[in-house]
This record gives structure tokens, C-alpha cells and sequence, in this order.
């Protein structure tokens, strides 16, 4: 990929899957004992940002809609609670899909939601024969991946073309970072998407500058 050198992350345990799976075995025993759902990441006004994009832009409640590291699923249930029909969320980690099955199971909206253990960057036939996806939707996850301590890069660039693969001829994909400008993600994905538009996140002062913490970018894949 063409990157500058030193414009890799530093590394963290956040981006091991070690890490998610424990996170999420925790999650999954917290929603047993007490029913707690767990954390939706970047807080839960950024996560109806993103649905209030969605429900704007997208006109047919039947779109082919698929969250890449859903987590706990939150995003995807908010979704199917203002009518989007055709939903799916893949995660790496089995905990974090059990989790989402067995909370989507406690709502009305998120029965029809499917949700499968698939690593995104192996992604094989079981997923490919459903595509294309005409939207999708990433919040956090290429964060995560930027992270690993081994081959970020290489795996930046698998999670790429594996987007791309998974997106149908003008679908757009949404992704929401905290650790990547949007002139960085832009520069990453411009092979096959191109930036449609930004959505806007609240700014912080802090120190006497202004900045924001998250970055919500639309961009859509070449026709
Ligand atoms: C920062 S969390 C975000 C979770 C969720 N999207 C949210 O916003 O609450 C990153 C997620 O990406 C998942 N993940 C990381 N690498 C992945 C990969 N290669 N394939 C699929 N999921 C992955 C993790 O298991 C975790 O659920």
C-alpha cells in the first residue's frame, strides 16, 4: 500500500483478537448476571449520528446493510428498530456474536438480524455468495486493525480490498474512526472509493485548539 513510512499506528493489544475475545467473554458473562448489553464505542450520540446519516440517505428499508465488527451488535438492532430489514453483522470473535445473538434475542426489532463469526480479512464463500452489500459499515473496526502488532499495514490493506470485494458498484461505505484524520482515510481507500461526504461530529477545545475525536466518513466505490 502507499503509505509514508512512519505512518503506521503504534501498536496495542487492541488490535489482537486476544484481546476482543476476552473483552467480549467479560461482556457476555456481565449480560448474563445483569443484563448490561456492554460498550458501544465512540458513545451512543456517535452511534445515532450514524443512523440519523443512514435513515436521510438510505430510501429502501430492503438495502443490503452489513456492519464489519459489530461488537455487540448496538448499531445493527438501532437500525432494525427504524425499519431496515436486510441487516448483518460479522465479527471475528465468537464471544461477540454470541453476545449479539442472545441481546438481539431480547428485542422485538432484532430477530431477522443474522449475525456470523467471520474474520474480515479471510473472508471466504459463506459471506462472498451474499454480496453485494450496498452499504457498510465500520465503527472502530479498521481502528482495531491498524493496531495489530503484526503487519498492520499488510492488513490495512487486506481489510481494503476485502471491502471492497464484500461492496456492491456505487455502495457506499461509512467508517467512523478515532484514530485516523479524514484526510488519511481518504488517501487509504482511494483505489476503489472515493469521499462522498463527512458527518459531522462535535468539537472539542482543548489546550486552546479545537479538534474532534471521531471521524465519521461516507465514501463510495467506484462504479
Ligand atoms: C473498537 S471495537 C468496535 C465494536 C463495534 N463496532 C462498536 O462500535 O461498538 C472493534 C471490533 O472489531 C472487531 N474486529 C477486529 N478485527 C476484526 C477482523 N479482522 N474481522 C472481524 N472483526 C474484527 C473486534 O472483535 C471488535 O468487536
Amino acid at each position: 500500500m502507499d503509505t509514508e513510512e512512519g505512518s503506521e499506528l503504534p501498536s496495542s493489544k487492541l488490535g489482537t483478537k486476544e484481546h476482543w475475545d476476552a473483552t467480549y467473554a467479560e461482556e457476555l458473562k456481565n449480560f448474563h448476571e445483569n443484563g448490561d448489553s456492554g460498550e458501544i464505542w465512540f458513545s451512543l450520540s456517535c452511534q445515532h449520528r450514524l443512523v440519523d446519516w443512514l435513515k436521510k440517505n438510505v430510501s429502501s428499508k430492503e438495502t443490503k446493510i452489513l456492519d464489519i465488527g459489530c461488537g455487540n451488535g448496538a448499531l445493527l438492532m438501532e437500525l432494525a428498530e427504524d425499519g431496515f430489514e436486510e441487516l448483518t453483522g460479522i465479527d471475528y470473535s465468537p464471544a461477540a456474536i454470541e453476545l449479539a445473538k442472545q441481546v438481539a434475542d431480547t428485542d422485538l426489532h432484532s430477530h431477522n438480524i443474522q449475525f456470523l463469526v467471520v474474520d474480515v480479512l479471510h473472508v471466504d464463500d459463506s459471506l462472498l455468495h451474499q454480496t453485494n452489500f450496498d452499504v457498510i459499515l465500520d465503527k472502530g473496526t479498521y481502528d482495531a486493525i491498524s493496531l495489530d502488532p503484526l503487519g498492520a499495514e499488510e492488513k490495512r490493506s487486506r481489510y481494503i480490498r476485502s471491502v471492497s470485494a464484500l461492496l456492491a458498484n456505487g455502495g457506499i461505505f461509512l467508517i467512523t474512526s478515532c484514530n485516523w484524520t479524514r484526510e488519511e482515510l481518504t488517501k487509504h481507500f482511494d483505489q476503489m472509493l472515493s469521499p462522498e461526504a463527512v458527518i459531522p461530529a462535535p468539537t472539542l477545545q482543548f489546550g486552546g485548539k479545537t479538534g474532534q475525536t471521531v471521524t465519521s466518513l461516507v465514501l463510495q466505490k467506484h462504479s
